[in-house]
């Protein structure tokens, strides 16, 4: 999680995607992690969309009760 914080901390927006981990991980799809330069000895873990935000929306307050946002 840390590079999503560094990324917004660069002024790009992220979503991780962990439905298509799975898929990327089975073996017949080895080439895409081919054509994507990842070792042969690595598997994936999570992906990232990354790119340039067009909406800065405020964050929904959730459990205001129990957390407290400090910025
Ligand atoms: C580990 C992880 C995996 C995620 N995978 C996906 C995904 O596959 N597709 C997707 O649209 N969003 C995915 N998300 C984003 C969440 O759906 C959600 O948009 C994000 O956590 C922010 O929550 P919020 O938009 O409700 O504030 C993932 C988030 C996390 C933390």
């Amino acid at each position: 999680m840390r590079c999503l914080y560094c990324a917004h901390a660069m002024g790009l927006a992220t979503c991780p995607l962990g439905t298509v981990v799975p898929i990327l991980n089975r073996p017949e799809n080895a080439d895409i992690l081919d054509l994507l330069n990842i070792p042969k000895d690595y598997e994936v873990a999570i992906n990232m969309a990354l790119g340039y935000p067009t909406e800065s929306p405020e964050p929904p307050i959730r459990y205001s009760d129990k957390i407290k946002i400090v910025l």
